[in-house]
């Protein structure tokens, strides 16, 4: 896999604004599925012909208000060719749904925040996915500590070969990033 890391020390905010302006640079139209939404800050900050955000608190922003795990299988990813996962953590379980879906156009952008430290889990499914149940628990930290760097594996094993992104290292190892669905 071809990894491009485009290295700056600005704010989050305004990184995350600046590699979602990379990501669509090349598009014509903008249809923007934003998986954890929020308060919409980032994509309220980018011209789009279509948003819609989703996220489980109330209120937050102007979004469908539910648990995306719940809504994914429901979700009609073919009305996107932009789709923001901007989770806490890494959402290895929607990843993984991800490739596995027929309604996933080819050339769909898909723009990744992965954070991680010693101290945060490793979800079950990146454990499976790595046969990682039996040893998980002897060494948690040191698996939690590379985090990252089994994402960037799943991404190469479901055939993604080039990544665009920066890295940010404070109490957490931050990746925000993107690819491109073949
Ligand atoms: C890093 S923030 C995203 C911020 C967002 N990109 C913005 O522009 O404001 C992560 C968001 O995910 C939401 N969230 C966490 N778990 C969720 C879930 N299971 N389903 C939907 N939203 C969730 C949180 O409420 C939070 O707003």
């Amino acid at each position: 896999m071809k990894a491009q890391p485009i290295k700056t020390d600005n704010k989050s905010i305004s990184n995350k604004i600046f590699i979602r302006k990379e990501a669509i640079k090349n598009l014509t139209e903008v249809k923007v599925l934003d998986l954890f939404a929020g308060r919409n800050v980032l994509w309220n900050n980018i011209p789009t012909d279509k948003y819609f955000g989703i996220d489980i608190v109330e209120n937050k922003g102007k979004n469908l208000n539910v648990d995306t795990r719940k809504a994914f299988d429901n979700l009609d990813l073919s009305q996107f060719n932009v789709i923001d996962c901007d989770s806490y953590g890494i959402a290895f379980d929607l990843y993984k749904k991800l490739f596995k879906r027929k309604d996933l156009n080819s050339g769909t952008i898909i723009i990744y925040t992965a954070i991680t430290n010693e101290f945060t889990k490793l979800q079950n499914v990146a454990k499976k996915e790595f046969g990682l149940e039996k040893f998980y628990n002897k060494a948690p930290s040191l698996f939690n500590a590379k985090a990252i760097e089994f994402f960037y594996d799943f991404l190469s094993l479901n055939g993604i070969e080039k990544i665009t992104f920066y890295a940010i290292r404070d109490k957490f190892d931050k990746h925000y990033g993107y690819f491109t669905i073949k």
